[in-house]
């Protein structure tokens, strides 16, 4: 029995308020709309992970399965653009059904591709690697819809969460918080039930998941448990 029923919106939701977001690099890419479909119902967004063989040493998908996988859902659809250029594919992204883009703050250029994405109609967001520190990412908070700070170094799927990282979302929470900024703050890498509630109290509001979710027999659940032990994290 499925434990939600929520029909899947493109919504973004409230900024801070928790969601999660399944990332379709652990789906079975021959499936990959029907494995969408099983995780919409408990799912506020769907995580695509987008590489480019550049900044990343994987490739992955683009615009094209964005824009077939649009044709099989309405969730949100947010997209971490792991790639040197992404300046040469938002337009083909928003084209193809993306409603956020997240661009690495490590390429730079990083302020004309905030004003490209805003232009085009996309929520922004800017992801930093583990290794980033805050400082790079401090100057562009006011500007951004969502801050994604990595957890694991991004290319792959199946990462330990890296514990590290937990001062610097701290820092941004707080920052964002002193600020009175309406981002998200997203962490990506290692999230399941253990790590979510570290996330989660060290700020973090949109939990991306990839093999704790495509990697059960049953992902729709595995949303629902990594949801409730992030809400459950002040008990811990
Ligand atoms: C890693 C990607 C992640 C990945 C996370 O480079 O950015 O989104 O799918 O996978 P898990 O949850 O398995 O660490
Ligand atoms: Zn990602």
């Amino acid at each position: 029995m499925r434990e939600t029923t929520k029909t899947p919106v493109r919504d973004p939701g409230r900024p801070g308020d928790l969601r999660l977001a399944p990332s379709v690099l652990s789906a079975d890419f021959g499936l990959l709309a029907e494995q969408v479909g099983e995780v919409a119902p408990a799912a506020d967004w769907l995580h695509v992970d987008v590489m480019d063989g550049h900044f990343v040493p994987n490739v992955t998908i683009g615009p094209p399965v964005v824009a077939s996988l649009r044709r099989h859902t309405p969730l949100f659809f947010d997209c971490h653009l792991m790639m040197t250029e992404p300046g040469r594919y938002l337009k083909d992204f928003a084209d193809a059904g993306a409603d956020g883009c997240t661009v690495h703050v490590e390429i730079g250029r990083t302020d004309e591709l905030l004003d490209e994405m805003r232009a085009m109609g996309l929520r922004t967001g800017l992801a930093a690697n583990p290794d980033t520190p805050f400082e790079a990412l401090e100057p562009h908070l006011g500007r951004v819809d969502l801050v994604l700070c990595m957890t694991v170094f991004p290319g792959f799927g199946g990462q330990e969460f890296m514990e590290d990282v937990l001062p610097k979302i701290e820092k941004v929470r707080r920052e964002l918080d002193r600020r009175e900024l309406a981002a998200d703050l997203q962490v990506d890498g290692g999230v399941d039930e253990r790590t979510a509630p570290l996330a989660a109290a060290a700020g973090a509001n949109v939990l991306v998941a990839g093999s704790a979710v495509f990697g059960r027999d049953k992902p729709w659940e595995a949303v629902e448990s990594i949801r409730r032990a992030a809400e459950d994290w002040n008990t811990f």
